[in-house]
């Protein structure tokens, strides 16, 4: 590899406002970031291959470069090369007993999926490691992180009773377990996984409802004995090296929802979005939107390093609330903040139930969407588990709030749009965390 080894440019928030006009007409081709939970995976798993790897259009956002710069600290040869919205990076996989002690306090920023995800790989790992991360993660729940990792041997622990970041971990060898997991959630099982790679013994999961299973994917395509049955996963600890795997990130469907929705709810509009990867375990917001009525053509579908991808055309549609809940609801869960902004264009009432994981999110999404689309005038009531969206009434352009939660401020910007007049939203630089280029993607899409 010629590439010179390079650091990566950091991410720094700084207090941004946009203002968002409604605009006549929504037109053109969308291209996405890479998928921020193939990016996080990849990354991480080609580490821990024998060999080098390239990963291109990995994830542009804050959060895969806080698990590149954890990786890096761990003793992780990673460069880059293309450019800031699609680069490409070059691993140099250590093998399995690679991994290196940091020097100083591992900083997954604002990443739960980077906290998670190494929490377990550092578990089986035979040294200390200290990870903590910014204001929101610190208070995000790490107690259903710790008591999986405790059963199988490992010595975590975290504030607040190990409930919270930072989290300490003194790494050693763990035991296989068979694990039921009580949240239907990918950070958690990834999190075992890794584990379970070095551990004594076989490591078998129950889903009580199927999580997005990018993991288990990339796992067996780099060789792990890992089978897959309905809702139960078994691993076999590793006999042989992960080989590196390279591959070309799909686009990223949480990051296609915003035009998704901004397509079927605008009056005038018509959008062909490239390259989105539409694994089944992520395609909840498209089977909702098709639901309500949307127009939506998923064509050119093809298959890249065990991920299906496909472009699909967006156009203006008259939408119906529906109801949404049960086992859809982690195949949606990081869409639904713009799930609620589409409820708001649609007739009659969309109802979101089962969706309590949404108050542990970057921002309580439950209290802080209710809030932010009712200063816009939107009809919207929090439940215990989820929200009313009652449809059909204009909403207006006024000053609103990210909370610091990228998907709230690019919900907002969908909702200004249609909006009459302006919609300023502030903190809006918290994009960043998934689609630096939503900004520019936007400009382009309404000046078509
Ligand atoms: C993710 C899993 C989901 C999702 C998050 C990314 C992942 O979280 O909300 O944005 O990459 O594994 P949970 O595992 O907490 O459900």
């Amino acid at each position: 590899m010629a590439e010179q080894f390079i650091g990566l440019k950091s991410f720094s928030p700084k207090a941004e406002t946009r203002t968002i006009k409604p605009c006549p007409r929504l037109e053109g081709e969308v291209v996405l970031p890479g998928d921020k939970s193939i990016s996080h995976r990849a990354v991480i798993l080609n580490s821990l291959a024998k060999g080098k790897a390239q990963i291109a259009n990995f994830a542009p956002g804050g959060d895969c470069l806080a698990t590149v710069r954890c990786l890096r600290a761990l003793g992780v040869k990673i460069g880059r090369k293309g450019s800031r919205d699609s680069p490409t990076l070059l691993v140099l996989g250590i093998g399995e007993d690679g991994l290196r002690e940091a020097g100083n306090v591992l900083d997954a920023q604002d990443s739960a999926t980077t906290m998670r995800l190494l929490g377990g790989l550092l578990s089986s790992q035979p040294f200390l490691s200290i990870i903590t991360g910014d204001a929101s993660l610190r208070n995000r729940p790490m107690g259903r992180l710790i008591e999986p990792l405790r059963l199988m041997g490992a010595e975590i622990s975290g504030r607040g009773r190990d409930s919270f970041a930072p989290l300490v971990i003194k790494g050693k060898k763990l035991r296989g377990i068979d694990f039921t997991l009580p949240v239907p959630s990918a950070q958690i099982k990834s999190a075992i996984l890794l584990a379970g790679l070095f551990a004594h013994g076989n490591t078998v999961l129950y889903q009580t409802i199927l999580s997005r299973d990018h993991t288990e994917r990339m796992l067996k395509r780099m060789g792990a004995s890992l089978e897959s049955q309905g809702n139960s996963i078994s691993l076999l600890p590793l006999s042989s090296p992960l080989v590196p795997v390279n591959l070309h990130v799909p686009g990223d469907i949480s990051s296609a929802a915003y035009f998704l929705v901004a397509g079927a709810i605008h009056p005038d509009a018509r959008m062909v979005i490239k390259d989105c990867g539409i694994n089944p375990t992520r395609t909840g917001i498209i089977d909702i939107l098709l639901a309500m009525g949307a127009r939506l053509k998923i064509g050119n579908e093809r298959i890249e390093a065990s991920e299906t991808l496909a472009d699909i055309v967006v156009e203006s549609s008259e939408l119906k609330g529906i109801e949404v809940g049960g086992d859809i609801i982690p195949r949606l869960i990081d869409e639904i903040p713009v799930l609620a902004v589409a409820g708001c264009f649609a007739k009659g009432e969309t109802v979101i139930k089962d969706a309590g994981e949404l108050k542990v999110k970057e921002s309580d999404r439950i209290a802080t969407v209710v809030s932010e689309l009712s200063r816009m005038g939107a009809k919207i009531e929090p439940l215990p588990d989820g929200m009313i969206v009652y449809g059909g009434r204009p909403l207006s352009g006024t000053d609103v709030d990210s909370h610091f939660d990228h998907r709230l401020a690019m919900s907002l910007a969908v909702a200004g749009l249609i909006a009459k007049g302006e919609t300023t939203i502030n903190h809006a630089q918290v994009a960043e965390v998934s689609y630096p280029a939503f900004w520019q993607t936007l400009r382009q899409i309404t000046e078509y």
